[in-house]
């Protein structure tokens, strides 16, 4: 019927996001953690944690992992995998873009074929 556009939601500035730090963003689909991981690299995941549903947003990042601060599970923020228990299903991971110094995430299902 009608065609959606990809949608970009505004994170924060490029700059204002130091590495290690958890930004909690809100995107049509849900909330979203927004990391600079240690090789400079920014990442976005689901918040959700997959074992217990709560917000991963006041975990522990670590390289390119990121740690549920409830139960310990570690998820990899570039695939979204859930590299330890008690989680065991992954998160999905989200397209980040920066533009003219501010980070956007990408809202729309990946492999829609709008690009
Ligand atoms: S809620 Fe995240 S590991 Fe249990």
């Amino acid at each position: 019927m009608s065609s959606q556009l990809p949608e970009l939601t505004p994170v924060c500035d490029d700059d204002d996001l130091r590495s290690g730090q958890l930004v909690r963003a809100l995107i049509p689909e849900g909330p979203v953690l927004v990391v600079r991981d240690e090789d400079g690299v920014i990442r976005a995941v689901d918040d959700t944690c997959t074992h217990a549903e709560i917000s991963l947003a006041d975990g522990f990042v670590e390289g390119r992992t990121v740690e549920c601060w409830a139960h310990g599970a570690r998820f990899d923020l570039a695939t979204g995998a859930a590299l330890t228990l008690p989680a065991s299903e992954p998160l999905r991971v989200r397209e980040v873009l920066v533009h003219a110094g501010t980070i956007y995430i990408r809202s729309t299902d990946t492999g829609s074929g709008l690009d």
